[in-house]
C-alpha cells in the first residue's frame, strides 16, 4: 500500500506505540480490502461502548490506550452505553465498570456529549466528505442523506482511524462501489414510524444491493418525516449488511451511480403481520435515538390518546447524552403523567437494545422501531411487539 510520508512515520512508531499499532490494524484491513492508499477523513464514530457487549476485554484494551495517553486526532464521537451508565442496575460492579468504559473514551478525546447513534445530530457530514464510523443506522443515514462515503466499520476500526485520523480507501469511499441497481416501488404510502419501520426490515431481506426505493413517505410534518426515514434506513442495516441506499428525490445524485435491474414492487400485505394488540404496558422510543425536541413533536395529543387506549401506562425514551438538560421536558412529563397517567422515563445517552432488560424486570417491550423489534429478545432479553405511533 502506498503510504505517504507523515503515514510512513505512524507506521514505524515515529508517533508512538499506539498511532503505530492503529495505522498496522488500518492498513492490514485495507490491503485485505484491496486498498492502495488511506483517506483522510474528518469524523470517527465508535461502536461498542456497553459492558454487555464488550465485557472485561473490551473495558481492558480502552482503558489500556487511555492509559498509554492515546488521543484521537479528529473529531469523534461514541455510540450509546447500556442503562448501567444511567446507574440502573443494583450491581455495583457493573455500573463501575460501565463507568469506567465511558472515562476512557473520554480520555481519549471521545465528545463527552456524544454517546448516540445519531451523531449527524451533533455534526451534519457534508456530500463526499470521507468518514469512518460504526454503528449502521449511522452509516446507511450518512451516505444515504448527506452522501458522504463511509463504510460500515466495526467499533475497533473505527477507533483505530479515529487515532490515526485516516482509513484505507476502498469500498463506500470510491464512487464506482456506490451502485445503485435494484429499484424498489412501494405501492402504498408509508404513514407511520412502525410502517417505515417494516419497510425497511423487508427491503433488507430481499435485496442483494444497494437498492433504488420510490416510496411515499406521508407525515404530518418534517420532523415525522425525517423520523420515518431513519427508521426505514436503520431497518434495512438490521436485516442486511447494506451500507447504504438510494431514496428517489433524497439522496445526492452525484454521490451514486444507478444501474438499471429488476423493479421490485412491494405491498403492504408483503410487510409482516402488524400485532397492535400488544402485549406490553411499557412503549419503548429512541431506536435510532429521537431528540427531546422530536419527541415533543411526536406525542401529541393523539398520539397519547392511541397510546392509552393501547394500554401503555410507561415509555422509556432513549435520547442523545447531550440531550439530558431541558425544562421544556419535565413540563411534558408533568402533563403526560397528569393528563394520560403515563410516566415518562428519559434515558440520556444510552440504549435498550444493548441493555440487560431482564434483569430490570421487562419483560415484553412495545415499540414501533424496526430494529429493536428485530434485536430486543435476543439482546435484551424482553419479548418486543410492534405498535403504531
Ligand atoms: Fe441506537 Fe441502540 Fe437502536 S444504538 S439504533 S438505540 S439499538
Amino acid at each position: 500500500m502506498y503510504l505517504t510520508r507523515i503515514e510512513e512515520k505512524m507506521f514505524s512508531g515515529e508517533y508512538g506505540e499506539v498511532v503505530e499499532k492503529a495505522i498496522r490494524v488500518i492498513v492490514k484491513v485495507g490491503e485485505a480490502l484491496g486498498a492502495e492508499r488511506l483517506v483522510k477523513i474528518s469524523h470517527a464514530h465508535i461502536s461498542g461502548v456497553s459492558y454487555f457487549n464488550i465485557g472485561d476485554e473490551g473495558l481492558e484494551l480502552l482503558e489500556g490506550f487511555s492509559n498509554r495517553g492515546a488521543m484521537v486526532s479528529i473529531y469523534t464521537t461514541a455510540n450509546p452505553y447500556s442503562f448501567a451508565g444511567l446507574g440502573l442496575y443494583k450491581d455495583d460492579e457493573l455500573i463501575r465498570k460501565q463507568a469506567k468504559i465511558i472515562e476512557s473514551l473520554i480520555r481519549i478525546g471521545v465528545d463527552p456529549n456524544s454517546f448516540t447513534c445519531t451523531p449527524y445530530k451533533l455534526r451534519k457530514p457534508f456530500v463526499e466528505e470521507h468518514l469512518a464510523w460504526a454503528e449502521s443506522s449511522a452509516v446507511i443515514y450518512a451516505n444515504t442523506i448527506f452522501g458522504a462515503r463511509t463504510n460500515r466499520e466495526g467499533g475497533l476500526i473505527a477507533l483505530m482511524a479515529a487515532l490515526i485520523g485516516r482509513t484505507y480507501y476502498a469500498g463506500m469511499h470510491k464512487l464506482e462501489n456506490r451502485r445503485a441497481s435494484e429499484i424498489i416501488v412501494t405501492l402504498f404510502d408509508v404513514d407511520s414510524i412502525l410502517v417505515a419501520s417494516l419497510l425497511g426490515l423487508y427491503i433488507g431481506r430481499i435485496v442483494h444491493d444497494i437498492p433504488y426505493i420510490r416510496a411515499r413517505y406521508r407525515a404530518e410534518n418534517e420532523t415525522m418525516h425525517d423520523i420515518m426515514i431513519r427508521n426505514t434506513l436503520a431497518s434495512i442495516a438490521t436485516t442486511s449488511d447494506l451500507p447504504m441506499a438510494v431514496l428517489e428525490g433524497v439522496t445526492p445524485q452525484s454521490t451514486y451511480v444507478m444501474e438499471k435491474d429488476e423493479t421490485i414492487s412491494v405491498d403492504m400485505k408483503e410487510l409482516e403481520n402488524i400485532d397492535i394488540k400488544c402485549g406490553s404496558d411499557v412503549l419503548l422510543l429512541g431506536c435510532p435515538h429521537i431528540t427531546l425536541d422530536e419527541l415533543e413533536i411526536l406525542l401529541k395529543d393523539k398520539q397519547l390518546n392511541l397510546l392509552k387506549k393501547y394500554g401503555i401506562s410507561k415509555i422509556i425514551v432513549t435520547v442523545p447524552k447531550y440531550n439530558e438538560k431541558s425544562s421544556e421536558i419535565f413540563k411534558l412529563v408533568q402533563k403526560v403523567r397528569e393528563r394520560y397517567s403515563i410516566e415518562i422515563q428519559i434515558l440520556p445517552g444510552a440504549c435498550a437494545v444493548v441493555s440487560n432488560l431482564k434483569a430490570l424486570g421487562f419483560t415484553a417491550i412495545a415499540t414501533p422501531h424496526g430494529k429493536a423489534l428485530h434485536y430486543l429478545q435476543n439482546l435484551a432479553g424482553a419479548k418486543p411487539c410492534a405498535i403504531h405511533v
